[in-house]
């Protein structure tokens, strides 16, 4: 059953149900980034809040999940090679489809996202995405890469069907430390798109686990 399903009627009469009742919405984070500190979660993390303040001026509340894929590295790699997703990976996949909102940030390796990050994105269900409002956002070394937004991130997710907001915000290492006031401005005007975008859907209705779900993920983790 996919996320979109949750909530319908269950042949087998199991209840999955959630609340969604409140009308709080749920942007998730996902970021690539391999430093520590990370520019990508930084950047990630400063995406969220603008997010969630426009949210809140809107009287509607918000929750934000972070998904760092550098924590769950070694479970994307043998998912790609299984289709298996360890129970940590299968919390973060979760995360990312049943968010109101993505806010999706990866690093430019090479002149595109990395490969972490598309291994990542590989293993999302092909329709989990769809219509989904999604922030695009990069991180890199040089001011000169930021079309990495539009030739390499907006294709994958328009590929997904995900609907990729027109503000996209690229960070290179100068905009940290030179005119950070032009950096904040971009991150609210996107903040304040995808909290436009999320505010016109209803909340979504997330998928609650089943006994035999939570027994058996809670089996699998005593075995990681
Ligand atoms: C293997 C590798 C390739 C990179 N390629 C590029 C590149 O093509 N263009 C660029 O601007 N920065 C490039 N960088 C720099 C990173 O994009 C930049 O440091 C980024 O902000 C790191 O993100 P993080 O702090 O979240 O790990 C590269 C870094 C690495 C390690």
């Amino acid at each position: 059953m996919t996320p979109h399903d949750a909530g319908a009627g269950d042949p087998q009469g199991r209840v999955r149900q959630h609340s969604g009742m409140t009308g709080t919405r749920r942007i998730a984070v996902l970021t690539a980034g391999t430093s520590a500190p990370s520019s990508s979660r930084r950047l990630g993390d400063r995406l969220a809040e603008a997010a969630r303040g426009s949210l809140e001026r809107r009287g509607i509340a918000a929750e934000v999940d972070v998904v760092e894929v550098r924590d769950v590295a070694l479970d994307v790699a043998t998912a790609t090679l299984t289709r298996l997703p360890s129970p940590a990976l299968a919390r973060d996949l979760a995360a990312v489809t049943e968010a109101d909102g993505l806010i999706a940030v990866s690093p430019v390796f090479n002149a595109s996202y990395s490969g972490l990050f598309k291994s990542f994105v590989d293993l999302v269900e092909p329709a989990a995405l769809t219509g989904r409002p999604v922030l695009l956002g990069a991180t890199g070394g040089s001011e000169r890469h930021s079309l990495v937004l539009d030739h390499a991130l907006r294709p994958l997710f328009g590929y997904l069907h995900a609907l990729v907001l027109p503000t996209g915000v690229y960070a290179a290492r100068a905009d940290w430390t030179g005119d950070a006031g032009a950096l904040g401005a971009r991150i609210e005007r996107a903040g304040e798109e995808l909290a436009t975008a999320v505010a016109a859907a209803p909340a979504r209705v997330r998928a609650e686990r089943t006994v035999l779900e939570a027994d058996l993920e809670d089996l699998l983790r005593s075995l990681d």
